[in-house]
């Protein structure tokens, strides 16, 4: 990690090295905490910022579901998000927003404790997560199975999913690929281990739906109404393994990943094993999109 500029923490800039939490942050024990994951692109006009709002949205809906109260508005954390990459001096990064219950109270009711916010970022690169982007990545269906929503809300983007998408994440590195696939209890595809899936099958483009116990993702939202855009209806139904084998294409999308090409499943190849013509398509359009090249959706970029 290159330790850049300065982290908002509840509301002040410290320097980088000194953004540090008690060992006995509740969070760190009971994995009470929920985060978000953001881009800042640097754009020929400028650094900008995607998707701002529906990221500070879902941030605000994530500590709902974890009981959390806020201590900060909405602004107030959008305006501590554009200070933090202000003061990184980076013209592109990842930004991480985390709202988590913090120090004083040890035991397993988190209400006790006060909720802690900060925000941080670090460099990251156009391409920089590149298995999928250019040559396709090789994913496993993973053994562990993703939690159910009826276990904990699969929609709040909390760091007690993580475990579960770290697992099938390190399970899959482990045997060779690149990603790994989660389904979820009832046998359906859910998603990647950080990325929403979609399926094409002559010409058809297919999506497991928001109760298939996947995050919302932006990204997610994002290509289908930029595929929309361009005429092609994305349709969102509950997938099984046979229709990840036997698909024309795969691709995946995420804050980090953007939009990235899946052509082996296990060892089968999809399709014919190289970037199909859709996700080609949707990389390009995607990537004029957080450029500012695409006048349509400028308004999802924040310039800063
Ligand atoms: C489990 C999971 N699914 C999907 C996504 C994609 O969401 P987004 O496009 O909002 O980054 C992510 C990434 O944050 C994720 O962690």
């Amino acid at each position: 990690m290159k330790e850049t500029g300065k982290i908002w923490m509840n509301g002040k800039l410290v320097p980088f090295k000194n953004a540090k939490v008690h060992v006995l942050t509740h969070a760190l024990h009971y994995s009470t905490s929920i985060f978000e994951g953001i881009r800042c692109y640097d754009t020929p006009e400028g650094s900008a910022i995607f998707r701002l709002p529906e990221h500070i949205d879902r941030f605000f809906n994530s500590a709902k579901m974890y009981s959390m109260k806020m201590p900060y508005s909405k602004k107030k954390i959008s305006d501590g998000i554009v200070s933090t990459v202000n003061a990184s001096k980076l013209k592109q990064c990842y930004i991480r927003p985390l709202a988590y219950y913090g120090y004083g109270t040890m035991g397993l009711t988190p209400t006790n404790n006060k909720v802690d916010v900060s925000i941080s970022c670090w460099e990251w690169k156009m391409g920089e997560s590149k298995a999928g982007k250019f040559s396709g990545a090789k994913c496993k269906i993973s053994k562990w199975v993703r939690i159910d929503s009826k276990s904990q809300p699969m929609q709040a983007k909390s760091a007690a999913n993580y475990s579960n998408a770290a697992l099938a994440r390190m399970e899959a590195l482990n045997a060779g690929y690149d990603e790994a696939i989660m389904l979820n209890n009832k046998g359906h595809v859910a998603e990647g281990s950080a990325e929403n899936i979609f399926v094409v099958k002559n010409g058809r483009i297919t999506t497991p739906p928001l109760d298939a116990d996947i995050l919302d993702g932006i990204t997610r939202d994002s290509a289908i109404k930029l595929l929309k855009s361009n005429k092609i209806k994305v349709i969102e139904k509950n997938l099984r393994i046979n229709d990840l084998l036997k698909a024309d294409e795969i691709f995946m999308t995420g804050t980090a990943a953007e939009v990235k090409s899946v052509t082996r499943v296990n060892k089968i190849k999809i399709g014919d094993g190289k970037i199909g013509e859709v996700t080609k398509e949707l990389q390009e359009l995607f990537m004029d999109t957080v450029m500012g090249k695409n006048k349509k959706f400028r308004s999802w970029l924040k310039f800063i």
